[in-house]
């Protein structure tokens, strides 16, 4: 059994930045005898399976331990432990394989985390190669990949083991495993005696989901992530096993060699691709911090696309003999470096659950949580969806939490650290009222969503309705935010939709209220009156009605261009065996349930009046009705990849006007793949699918022969 873990601390817990200035002697001791502790015990799990440390600890709230007894080690460097994580790479083997000690040490990379850490590490390497400040020296830069250290060892061109990072110095024998492998070549065209090449074991995003998939119909342990149904898959016993994973390998570096293969890094990855090897095809030639900091934001900007998980940029000093006069500290070498990508996950408490009312009159509860850094930017609340969520992921206000946010996603709760609990964590009971105006909530037996009944009686649901109809995709209706609409509101300005085109009416009021003032309220009045003229796609996307987005109101639009075809139709359609629910269903994505939606809104006697006065105050623009004869007509294509010609915008609004469907993934319905320069998982999908794929020099070509635009 595991020895028992010291308390769970987080970085934070240990000491806050502005503190460590303040720090004695005496202090910095103590907490980096704590730290030791804690560091080596989350190593040894790590070591034993990567399932279990993640389960306790996020990445990067490890790595943060790791960076702040480093901080502390600079201030004080007289209280170095022996036993510091700085002193060592991971922990002892286990005994499942056999032992292979590493020729040449396996390293592990200092991390740098800013683009200033970037600028220092040059300007360290080149003090210690005493280069002048102005001097050219080249780095490659290339992905973090987040897999295992391999490295496997070539005899005569043949491969003799495979072995596992382990403690730097003797790692694991899983030569058997590695055969498997597909991306490794069991023999290589060479007359080296000896060659040892060092790279990445990963796992495919689209593998591990198929992978987990199967797991699951099979009853099989599901895998966290990739890199841990990677590091599980690596770890077998039978290679049987193991050769049923589908495992890949990326080449980065070389471990001994009984000659050299070129006298620079990037020569070696050439040499290493002719090999036979796979080589990340986003590795890159740099020549100043600027070009590595420019392909690090090409690659963070690619990271969502690309099908396999990374963690970061590795710099590297390309010239071997600056390497080998750089060398290494403790046990990562001067001449490398690993930028790493903000954190996505952090830890912190919930304060507090609140209960939020949206447009529809949804009850959202939201976690307060005590303010924490999650990618670059401060998190203080997360969405906790809705009852059952809570249930099921047993939050608790006081919890102690794992919070997740990625690109523009709203932040949420992974799971509780439920080793933390102190007993004084409060269970959440989810109000049977609306906290806003009382109203009964209610859900509804199958759904997962409790709602406020309310209607335009609660305040919450008009408020949401009005932000929502000024909104960016609807009115977009600039200097009206969420504080201006919860203001004129408040004051009774605005209740209907309508009620905003009428704001044009109180330009001194609004003049005269603190933070306005002459010029903004002109400009207000002058936004609002723009926005008159209105597409009706964004009319009816603007009312929020329940289940109809974008996309589905524009569809809605082209069917009925008109206000009155539509209210007609409602109608007409209220009875659902007539032509025109038939009719309604018939148009691409609205089913049943969104039909019910649209007309329960439609229908509504409050709403049609507030659809008469939007048409008197309005002037409705008819979407431009799609091309009926085009090659693209009622066809469904997906754009991938880097379009050179034109935007990946203008290609989808092109391809609408000529009357195809753009989708976002590929399916059995696709027709056409577009894919351009880069294209990733999408093209491999589309071709296992048999999906025809075009070039965009081919789909420029097909269009071209009967577009009238
Ligand atoms: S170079 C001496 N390049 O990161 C340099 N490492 O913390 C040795 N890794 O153990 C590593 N992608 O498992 C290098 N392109 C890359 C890498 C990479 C992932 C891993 C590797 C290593 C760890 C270092």
């Amino acid at each position: 059994s595991m020895p028992k873990a010291p308390a769970m601390k987080t970085a934070d817990d240990f000491i806050s930045p502005d503190v460590l200035d303040r720090l004695d002697s005496a202090e910095a001791e103590a907490i980096l005898t704590e730290l030791a502790e804690l560091i080596s015990h989350y190593d040894r799990l790590y070591h034993n399976s990567s399932e279990e440390r993640q389960a306790l600890l996020p990445d990067s709230e490890y790595d943060r331990l790791v960076a702040l007894n480093s901080l502390i080690e600079k201030k004080f460097p007289a209280l170095i432990r022996p036993d510091s994580p700085s002193q060592r790479v991971g922990s002892a083997v286990t005994e499942q394989f056999g032992k292979i000690e590493h020729t040449l040490p396996m390293l592990s990379l200092s991390n740098a985390f800013s683009d200033e850490d970037v600028a220092d590490f040059v300007e360290r390497i080149k003090r210690f190669l005493s280069l002048s400040a102005d001097a050219e020296l080249r780095f490659t830069a290339e992905p973090k990949i987040d897999g295992l250290s391999l490295s496997l060892r070539y005899e005569h061109g043949k491969l003799v083991t495979g072995a596992t990072r382990g403690d730097g110095q003797i790692g694991e024998d899983i030569t058997a495993n590695v055969r498997t492998i597909a991306d490794i070549p069991h023999r290589i065209e060479t007359d080296h005696e000896v060659i040892e090449i060092r790279g990445e074991v990963y796992m495919s995003r689209s593998d591990f989901e198929i992978l987990n998939a199967d797991q699951q119909r099979e009853g099989g342990k599901k895998f966290a992530n990739p890199r841990n149904a990677a590091a599980g898959s690596l770890r077998q016993k039978d290679p049987r096993i193991t050769a049923g994973r589908p495992l890949r390998f990326f080449a980065y570096a070389s471990g001994y060699l009984s000659q050299p293969l070129g006298s620079c890094h990037s020569e070696f990855l050439s040499w290493a691709e002719a090999a036979g090897f796979a080589v990340n095809p986003l590795t890159k030639i740099c020549s100043s911090p600027s070009e590595m900091l420019s392909h690090y934001q090409l690659i963070a900007s690619q990271r969502q696309e690309l099908d396999y998980e990374i963690d970061g940029v590795v710099y590297k000093a390309d010239r071997y003999d600056y390497q080998d006069r750089l060398g290494q500290v403790s046990r990562a070498p001067r001449w490398a470096i690993a930028h790493k990508f903000p954190a996505e996950q952090a830890v912190t408490i919930i304060e507090e659950i609140d209960i939020q009312v949206g447009r529809t009159g949804a009850l959202t509860p939201v976690a307060r949580l005590k303010p924490v850094q999650v990618g670059g930017v401060t998190v203080s609340n997360a969405t906790l969806h809705n009852e059952d969520e809570i249930r099921r992921k047993d939050i608790r206000i006081g919890d102690m939490v794992v919070v997740q946010r990625a690109g523009d996603v709203i932040p949420q709760i992974v799971r509780v650290m439920e080793a933390e609990r102190s007993g004084n964590e409060q269970n959440f009971i989810f109000p049977a009222e609306c906290p806003v105006c009382s109203s009964p909530a209610l859900r509804p037996e199958g759904e997962a969503v409790r709602r406020c009944s309310g209607g335009f009686s609660c305040s919450a649901q008009s408020v949401e309705r009005l932000k929502h109809f000024v909104s960016r995709n609807a009115f977009d209706i600039d200097g009206l935010g969420d504080k201006q609409i919860e203001l004129f509101y408040s004051l009774g300005w605005i209740e209907y939709p309508s009620d905003i085109f009428s704001l044009t009416t109180r330009r001194d009021e609004i003049a005269a209220l603190s933070g306005m003032g002459d010029k903004s309220a002109d400009k207000l009045i002058a936004a609002i009156e723009m926005r008159r003229h209105i597409e009706l796609e964004k009319l009816i996307f603007g009312l929020g009605i329940r289940q109809i987005g974008e996309a589905t109101a524009k569809l809605i639009a082209q069917r009925y261009p008109d206000l009155s075809l539509l209210t007609q139709m409602a109608q007409d359609a209220q009875d659902r065996d007539t032509s025109a629910y038939a009719e309604l269903i018939s148009i691409d994505q609205i089913g049943a349930s969104v039909a019910d939606d649209l007309l329960n809104f439609l229908n509504r006697a409050e709403n049609q009046l507030e659809l008469q006065k939007l048409a008197t105050i309005l002037t409705i623009i008819a979407p431009e009705q799609p091309q009926q004869d085009s090659v693209l007509s009622g066809k469904t294509i997906v754009f991938t990849g880097t379009l050179t010609t034109v935007s990946r915008n203008e290609a989808k609004a092109q391809a609408e006007r000529l009357g195809a469907k753009v989708s976002g993934s590929v399916s059995g319905k696709t027709d056409f793949l577009v894919a351009g320069a880069d294209a990733g998982s999408k093209a491999a999908k589309a071709q296992a699918l048999g999906v025809e794929i075009l070039s965009e020099e081919a789909y420029l070509a097909l269009i071209s022969q009967n577009s009238t635009s």
